[in-house]
Protein backbone atom coordinates (compact mmCIF):
# COMPACT_ATOMS: atom_id res chain seq x y z
CA UNK A 1 0.00 0.00 0.00
CA UNK A 2 1.56 3.58 -0.65
CA UNK A 3 0.59 6.79 1.44
CA UNK A 4 0.06 10.04 0.47
CA UNK A 5 0.29 13.28 2.45
CA UNK A 6 -1.83 16.33 1.22
CA UNK A 7 0.24 19.46 2.28
CA UNK A 8 -0.88 22.00 -0.50
CA UNK A 9 -3.67 25.05 0.27
CA UNK A 10 -3.03 28.73 0.90
CA UNK A 11 -3.51 28.44 4.96
CA UNK A 12 -5.38 31.25 4.69
CA UNK A 13 -7.67 30.72 7.27
CA UNK A 14 -3.77 31.10 9.13
CA UNK A 15 -3.57 34.33 8.19
CA UNK A 16 -0.70 36.25 8.66
CA UNK A 17 0.92 33.30 9.94
CA UNK A 18 0.94 31.57 7.09
CA UNK A 19 1.63 34.38 4.63
CA UNK A 20 5.06 33.35 4.28
CA UNK A 21 5.02 29.63 5.53
CA UNK A 22 3.11 26.40 4.50
CA UNK A 23 0.71 25.34 7.07
CA UNK A 24 1.57 22.26 7.55
CA UNK A 25 5.48 23.18 8.61
CA UNK A 26 3.99 25.27 11.48
CA UNK A 27 4.67 23.38 15.00
CA UNK A 28 2.01 21.42 17.24
CA UNK A 29 3.64 21.71 20.53
CA UNK A 30 6.88 20.76 19.79
CA UNK A 31 7.06 19.51 16.11
CA UNK A 32 6.05 20.08 12.43
CA UNK A 33 2.15 19.81 11.96
CA UNK A 34 3.16 17.46 9.23
CA UNK A 35 4.93 14.75 11.51
CA UNK A 36 1.19 13.86 12.95
CA UNK A 37 -0.18 12.68 9.28
CA UNK A 38 3.05 10.88 8.18
CA UNK A 39 2.87 8.82 11.61
CA UNK A 40 -0.49 7.49 10.89
CA UNK A 41 1.33 6.46 7.50
CA UNK A 42 3.91 4.73 9.76
CA UNK A 43 1.72 3.05 12.12
CA UNK A 44 0.14 1.71 9.19
CA UNK A 45 3.33 -0.14 8.43
CA UNK A 46 3.15 2.29 4.71
CA UNK A 47 6.84 2.94 3.40
CA UNK A 48 6.38 4.31 0.35
CA UNK A 49 4.94 8.01 0.51
CA UNK A 50 4.56 10.78 -1.40
CA UNK A 51 4.23 14.36 -0.29
CA UNK A 52 2.31 16.65 -2.14
CA UNK A 53 2.34 20.72 -2.19
CA UNK A 54 2.62 23.88 -3.86
CA UNK A 55 5.37 25.11 -6.17
CA UNK A 56 6.33 27.81 -3.26
CA UNK A 57 6.80 25.12 -0.81
CA UNK A 58 7.48 21.74 -1.87
CA UNK A 59 11.39 22.47 -1.06
CA UNK A 60 10.76 23.28 2.49
CA UNK A 61 8.95 19.54 2.56
CA UNK A 62 12.21 18.27 0.65
CA UNK A 63 14.44 20.05 3.19
CA UNK A 64 12.68 18.51 6.62
CA UNK A 65 12.33 15.32 5.38
CA UNK A 66 14.42 14.37 2.40
CA UNK A 67 14.26 10.83 0.96
CA UNK A 68 12.87 9.02 3.80
CA UNK A 69 15.62 6.86 4.28
CA UNK A 70 17.13 8.49 7.44
CA UNK A 71 13.52 6.94 8.66
CA UNK A 72 14.17 3.79 6.49
CA UNK A 73 11.36 4.41 4.46
CA UNK A 74 11.01 5.86 0.76
CA UNK A 75 9.06 9.79 0.46
CA UNK A 76 8.46 11.28 -3.26
CA UNK A 77 7.62 14.66 -3.93
CA UNK A 78 4.59 16.34 -6.10
CA UNK A 79 3.64 19.46 -7.07
CA UNK A 80 0.20 20.76 -6.94
CA UNK A 81 -0.20 23.85 -9.04
CA UNK A 82 -3.80 24.82 -8.20
CA UNK A 83 -6.00 23.94 -4.83
CA UNK A 84 -8.14 22.16 -7.27
CA UNK A 85 -9.83 19.81 -4.17
CA UNK A 86 -8.63 16.79 -2.38
CA UNK A 87 -9.25 14.35 -4.68
CA UNK A 88 -6.37 15.71 -7.05
CA UNK A 89 -4.14 13.81 -4.96
CA UNK A 90 -5.10 10.24 -6.73
CA UNK A 91 -4.54 12.35 -9.91
CA UNK A 92 -1.15 13.84 -9.37
CA UNK A 93 -0.12 11.08 -7.82
CA UNK A 94 -1.64 8.28 -10.52
CA UNK A 95 1.92 7.29 -11.59
CA UNK A 96 3.39 6.74 -7.80
CA UNK A 97 0.24 4.81 -6.88
CA UNK A 98 0.42 2.48 -9.55
CA UNK A 99 -1.30 -0.95 -9.06
CA UNK A 100 -1.36 -0.63 -5.23
CA UNK A 101 -4.04 0.31 -2.76
CA UNK A 102 -3.58 3.97 -1.21
CA UNK A 103 -4.21 5.94 1.57
CA UNK A 104 -4.71 9.34 1.79
CA UNK A 105 -4.12 11.52 4.60
CA UNK A 106 -4.76 15.18 4.96
CA UNK A 107 -1.31 17.06 6.33
CA UNK A 108 -3.54 19.17 9.21
CA UNK A 109 -5.12 16.48 10.52
CA UNK A 110 -3.75 15.18 13.98
CA UNK A 111 -4.25 11.72 15.54
CA UNK A 112 -3.84 9.83 18.72
CA UNK A 113 -5.07 7.41 20.32
CA UNK A 114 -3.14 3.90 21.82
CA UNK A 115 -4.99 1.69 19.41
CA UNK A 116 -4.66 3.33 16.48
CA UNK A 117 -1.93 0.48 14.98
CA UNK A 118 -5.29 -1.62 15.32
CA UNK A 119 -7.39 0.68 13.69
CA UNK A 120 -4.92 1.27 10.86
CA UNK A 121 -4.43 -1.94 10.25
CA UNK A 122 -8.04 -3.47 10.54
CA UNK A 123 -8.84 -0.43 7.67
CA UNK A 124 -6.13 -2.08 5.20
CA UNK A 125 -8.15 -5.43 5.71
CA UNK A 126 -10.98 -3.96 5.09
CA UNK A 127 -10.50 -3.08 1.60
CA UNK A 128 -7.90 -6.20 0.74
CA UNK A 129 -10.86 -7.21 -1.48
CA UNK A 130 -11.56 -3.65 -3.10
CA UNK A 131 -13.26 -1.03 -1.62
CA UNK A 132 -12.89 1.97 0.54
CA UNK A 133 -12.81 2.58 4.37
CA UNK A 134 -13.24 5.82 5.88
CA UNK A 135 -13.73 6.64 9.63
CA UNK A 136 -16.42 8.64 11.34
CA UNK A 137 -15.78 10.70 14.34
CA UNK A 138 -18.50 12.43 16.47
CA UNK A 139 -17.94 16.27 16.48
CA UNK A 140 -19.55 19.65 17.98
CA UNK A 141 -19.75 21.70 14.81
CA UNK A 142 -20.25 19.03 11.82
CA UNK A 143 -20.98 21.59 9.31
CA UNK A 144 -17.14 22.22 8.73
CA UNK A 145 -16.37 18.70 7.61
CA UNK A 146 -17.31 15.77 5.18
CA UNK A 147 -20.42 14.69 7.36
CA UNK A 148 -21.92 10.87 7.53
CA UNK A 149 -25.76 10.33 6.83
CA UNK A 150 -26.84 7.05 8.71
CA UNK A 151 -30.57 5.53 8.54
CA UNK A 152 -32.77 4.25 11.30
CA UNK A 153 -30.69 0.66 11.28
CA UNK A 154 -27.02 2.57 11.09
CA UNK A 155 -26.33 2.34 7.64
CA UNK A 156 -24.49 5.12 5.81
CA UNK A 157 -26.30 6.54 3.38
CA UNK A 158 -24.83 9.62 2.23
CA UNK A 159 -21.59 11.27 3.18
CA UNK A 160 -21.99 15.71 2.13
CA UNK A 161 -19.54 18.13 2.40
CA UNK A 162 -19.85 20.77 4.69
CA UNK A 163 -24.17 20.60 4.94
CA UNK A 164 -26.03 23.56 6.31
CA UNK A 165 -28.17 21.32 7.94
CA UNK A 166 -26.12 18.42 9.20
CA UNK A 167 -28.04 14.45 9.62
CA UNK A 168 -25.46 13.93 12.26
CA UNK A 169 -22.72 14.97 14.06
CA UNK A 170 -20.23 12.01 12.62
CA UNK A 171 -17.97 14.23 10.78
CA UNK A 172 -15.22 12.54 8.19
CA UNK A 173 -11.81 12.97 8.92
CA UNK A 174 -9.05 13.70 6.54
CA UNK A 175 -7.53 10.21 6.84
CA UNK A 176 -8.60 7.59 4.11
CA UNK A 177 -8.51 3.79 2.31
CA UNK A 178 -8.63 3.16 -0.96
CA UNK A 179 -8.24 0.31 -3.46
CA UNK A 180 -6.96 0.97 -6.86
CA UNK A 181 -9.71 2.55 -8.69
CA UNK A 182 -9.82 5.65 -6.62
CA UNK A 183 -7.50 7.17 -9.46
CA UNK A 184 -10.23 6.41 -11.78
CA UNK A 185 -13.04 7.54 -9.90
CA UNK A 186 -11.02 10.43 -9.07
CA UNK A 187 -10.55 11.33 -12.67
CA UNK A 188 -14.25 10.89 -13.03
CA UNK A 189 -15.17 13.50 -10.01
CA UNK A 190 -17.40 16.66 -11.28
CA UNK A 191 -16.10 19.50 -9.89
CA UNK A 192 -18.61 20.89 -6.76
CA UNK A 193 -19.98 24.27 -6.42
CA UNK A 194 -16.83 25.44 -4.90
CA UNK A 195 -14.95 24.04 -8.16
CA UNK A 196 -12.73 21.69 -6.48
CA UNK A 197 -13.11 17.70 -6.77
CA UNK A 198 -14.26 16.63 -3.52
CA UNK A 199 -13.04 13.78 -1.54
CA UNK A 200 -16.58 13.71 -0.56
CA UNK A 201 -17.38 12.56 -4.33
CA UNK A 202 -15.12 9.66 -4.48
CA UNK A 203 -16.58 8.69 -1.06
CA UNK A 204 -19.95 8.65 -2.43
CA UNK A 205 -18.65 6.86 -5.87
CA UNK A 206 -17.65 3.63 -3.40
CA UNK A 207 -20.78 4.05 -1.36
CA UNK A 208 -23.21 3.98 -4.39
CA UNK A 209 -21.59 0.66 -5.38
CA UNK A 210 -21.77 -0.52 -1.88
CA UNK A 211 -17.68 -0.55 -1.49
CA UNK A 212 -17.58 1.99 1.30
CA UNK A 213 -16.78 1.11 5.02
CA UNK A 214 -17.00 3.69 7.52
CA UNK A 215 -15.50 2.67 10.59
CA UNK A 216 -16.68 5.01 13.82
CA UNK A 217 -14.26 6.55 15.76
CA UNK A 218 -15.20 6.98 19.76
CA UNK A 219 -14.58 7.33 23.06
CA UNK A 220 -10.39 6.45 23.52
CA UNK A 221 -9.48 8.11 20.25
CA UNK A 222 -8.48 12.11 19.82
CA UNK A 223 -8.87 14.05 16.27
CA UNK A 224 -8.20 17.55 15.60
CA UNK A 225 -8.22 19.52 12.52
CA UNK A 226 -6.28 22.36 13.20
CA UNK A 227 -7.28 24.55 10.14
CA UNK A 228 -7.23 27.53 12.66
CA UNK A 229 -5.86 29.13 15.16
CA UNK A 230 -7.60 27.51 17.59
CA UNK A 231 -7.33 24.61 16.48
CA UNK A 232 -3.39 24.49 16.47
CA UNK A 233 -3.52 25.74 19.62
CA UNK A 234 -5.52 23.15 20.97
CA UNK A 235 -3.92 20.27 19.57
CA UNK A 236 -0.74 21.50 21.02
CA UNK A 237 -1.88 22.00 24.53
CA UNK A 238 -3.28 18.50 23.68
CA UNK A 239 0.53 16.97 22.99
CA UNK A 240 2.01 18.95 25.63
CA UNK A 241 -0.32 17.81 28.46
CA UNK A 242 -0.12 13.85 27.33
CA UNK A 243 3.46 14.32 26.52
CA UNK A 244 4.58 15.70 29.98
CA UNK A 245 2.04 13.27 32.05
CA UNK A 246 2.87 10.76 30.38
CA UNK A 247 6.27 11.04 29.41
CA UNK A 248 5.00 9.15 25.84
CA UNK A 249 5.68 11.85 22.56
CA UNK A 250 2.89 11.62 20.51
CA UNK A 251 3.39 11.06 16.61
CA UNK A 252 7.57 11.28 16.89
CA UNK A 253 8.35 9.52 13.89
CA UNK A 254 11.67 8.57 14.73
CA UNK A 255 9.98 6.29 17.64
CA UNK A 256 7.78 5.11 15.52
CA UNK A 257 10.15 3.83 12.41
CA UNK A 258 12.27 2.45 15.35
CA UNK A 259 9.52 0.61 16.83
CA UNK A 260 8.13 -0.88 13.20
CA UNK A 261 11.48 -2.02 12.61
CA UNK A 262 12.10 0.46 9.68
CA UNK A 263 15.45 1.66 11.68
CA UNK A 264 17.60 -0.46 13.94
CA UNK A 265 19.52 1.16 17.12
CA UNK A 266 22.41 2.70 15.58
CA UNK A 267 20.24 4.53 13.47
CA UNK A 268 18.13 5.79 15.99
CA UNK A 269 20.98 7.06 18.11
CA UNK A 270 22.17 9.15 15.22
CA UNK A 271 18.72 10.64 14.48
CA UNK A 272 18.81 11.32 18.26
CA UNK A 273 22.06 12.81 18.68
CA UNK A 274 21.52 15.05 16.04
CA UNK A 275 18.40 16.31 18.06
CA UNK A 276 20.28 15.77 21.50
CA UNK A 277 20.36 19.37 22.62
CA UNK A 278 16.00 19.55 22.70
CA UNK A 279 14.15 17.56 25.10
CA UNK A 280 12.62 15.81 21.64
CA UNK A 281 16.42 14.65 21.00
CA UNK A 282 16.94 13.36 24.41
CA UNK A 283 13.08 11.59 24.26
CA UNK A 284 14.64 9.31 21.29
CA UNK A 285 18.33 8.43 22.82
CA UNK A 286 15.85 7.50 26.14
CA UNK A 287 14.17 4.91 24.03
CA UNK A 288 17.64 3.12 23.97
CA UNK A 289 17.51 2.83 27.33
CA UNK A 290 14.04 0.70 27.31
C1 LIG B 1 -11.63 18.43 4.18
C2 LIG B 1 -12.72 17.53 3.58
C3 LIG B 1 -13.79 17.19 4.62
C4 LIG B 1 -13.13 16.58 5.86
C5 LIG B 1 -12.01 17.52 6.39
C6 LIG B 1 -11.23 16.85 7.50
O1 LIG B 1 -12.17 19.68 4.43
O2 LIG B 1 -13.27 18.17 2.45
O3 LIG B 1 -14.71 16.29 4.07
O4 LIG B 1 -14.10 16.36 6.85
O5 LIG B 1 -11.08 17.85 5.34
O6 LIG B 1 -10.21 17.67 8.00
P1 LIG B 1 -11.22 21.00 4.52
O7 LIG B 1 -10.68 21.02 5.91
O8 LIG B 1 -10.14 20.80 3.50
O9 LIG B 1 -12.12 22.15 4.22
Amino acid sequence: MKGIILAGGAGTRLYPTTIAVSKQLLPIYDKPLIYYPLSMLLLAKIRDVLVISTPRDINDYKNLLGDGSRLGINIQYAIQNEPRGLADAFILGADFIGNDDVCLVLGDNVFYGATMSNVLADAKKKILDGGATIFGYPVKNPREFGVVEFDEQKKVISIEEKPKQPKSNYAVPGLYFYDNNVVEIARNVKPSARGEIEITSVNNAYLEKGLLNVTLMGRGMTWFDTGSPKGMHKASGFVKTVQEMQGFYISCIEEIAWRKKFIDDNQLRKLGEELEMTDYGKYILSLLEE
